[in-house]
């Protein structure tokens, strides 16, 4: 079995967009790979600088992959500060990249262009990056198009290290990008948590209502016929509930159908999918004790594909 691996950065809590765009997707590989799922929290540290809530990003991250239905004795789940063995090979990786190949970075040559003084976390971003794929023998990598670049710097730099030091050393991954569209926010933009528009996965059925009921849409009257494809009402219906979206885009077409009415169809379509997951995340979360040692318990794991790959980058650069 091919191993597939992924790394969730914990800075916020997760939204629907995280559950479509990425959860969702990286959970119905289970069956065709070998999976590891970790929470890049070393990663998170580049921006988050509260230390209360990054602990609580990294468990409330945790508690919402397990809810959404992973399964830790099918997937390895653990945090990538449980493995130190990633910084060295961080550092081993460091001295084969060029200085340049960093400062190309998207994030690191965006904040440059926005007039920010970057930190070096940022700048190194990429190669810890590459050494939690190329440290657990990572076949493909599911991730969203703003990572394509950082596949290619680690696909990069295991063909130089392999080059140098001995063929078969690092696995050589690939990239799994998702063909699921961007999901749009309230506003119709990206969501995303920086943007204030993001529909909450765990929050009370209440607020979960008054969020979508808050959804911008054009100001037809109810009888008017209503152009579908591209309202975000009905994108996200499409996404949540793509088997009955055909019936709402007829309805909408038709007329005598109000935003509210497809609001109020997409509120319960959004319930249906995550209410029972609600209530297993708030169990869940509710007890750190044991969701640690399911932490602690991959971390484990993970550690033994992890220690038999520094072995065997030690021996092949002669520092064993
Ligand atoms: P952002 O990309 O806004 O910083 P995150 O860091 O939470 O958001 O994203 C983690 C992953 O979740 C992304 O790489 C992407 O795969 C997915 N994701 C986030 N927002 C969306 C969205 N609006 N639509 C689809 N996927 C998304
Ligand atoms: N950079 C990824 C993001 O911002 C998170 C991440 C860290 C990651 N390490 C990874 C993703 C390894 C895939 C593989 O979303």
């Amino acid at each position: 079995m091919k191993t597939s691996l992924t790394g969730i950065k914990p800075t916020h809590l997760p939204h629907l967009g995280n559950y479509l765009g990425a959860i969702r997707p990286a959970l119905s590989l289970v069956d065709q790979y070998r999976t590891l799922y970790f929470i890049a929290d070393y990663h998170a540290l580049t921006s988050v600088r509260d230390s209360d809530a990054l602990r609580g990003y990294i468990r409330d991250v945790a508690a919402t992959w397990l809810a959404c239905g992973l399964d830790p004795e099918r997937t390895l789940l653990y945090r990538q500060s449980d493995v130190p063995e990633v910084f060295e090979l961080t550092w081993v990786l460091s001295c084969l990249l060029a200085t340049g190949q960093l400062e190309r970075g998207h994030a690191f040559k965006d904040a440059l262009a926005r007039g920010e003084s970057p930190n070096a976390g940022i700048f190194n971003y990429p190669v810890l990056m590459a050494a939690d794929i190329l440290l657990y023998d990572t076949d493909v990598v599911p991730i969203g198009k703003d990572q394509k670049q950082h596949l290619e710097l680690t696909r990069d730099v295991a063909t130089r290290l392999n080059h140098a030091y001995g063929e078969g050393t690092l696995v050589v991954p690939e990239a799994l990008i998702g063909e699921a569209p961007l999901v749009p926010g309230t506003d119709g933009e990206k969501m995303s948590k920086s943007k204030g528009n993001g529909i909450p996965l765990f929050e009370p059925p209440k607020k979960l209502r008054k969020v979508i009921m808050g959804i911008k849409t054009s100001s037809e009257s109810l009888e008017d016929p209503k152009v579908a494809e591209g309202s975000t009402v009905y994108e996200l219906y499409a996404l949540v509930a793509p088997d009955e979206a055909s019936d709402m885009k007829r309805k909408l077409e038709a007329g005598g159908y109000g935003w509210g009415h497809a609001k109020e169809a997409l509120f319960e379509a959004v319930e249906a999918e995550i209410g029972p997951k609600r209530e297993a995340y708030l169990s869940i979360r509710a007890d750190e004790t044991q969701l640690d040692a399911v932490l602690h318990a991959g971390a484990h794991k993970a550690r033994e594909i992890a220690h038999a790959t520094i072995q065997r980058v030690r021996s092949a650069v002669g520092i064993d």
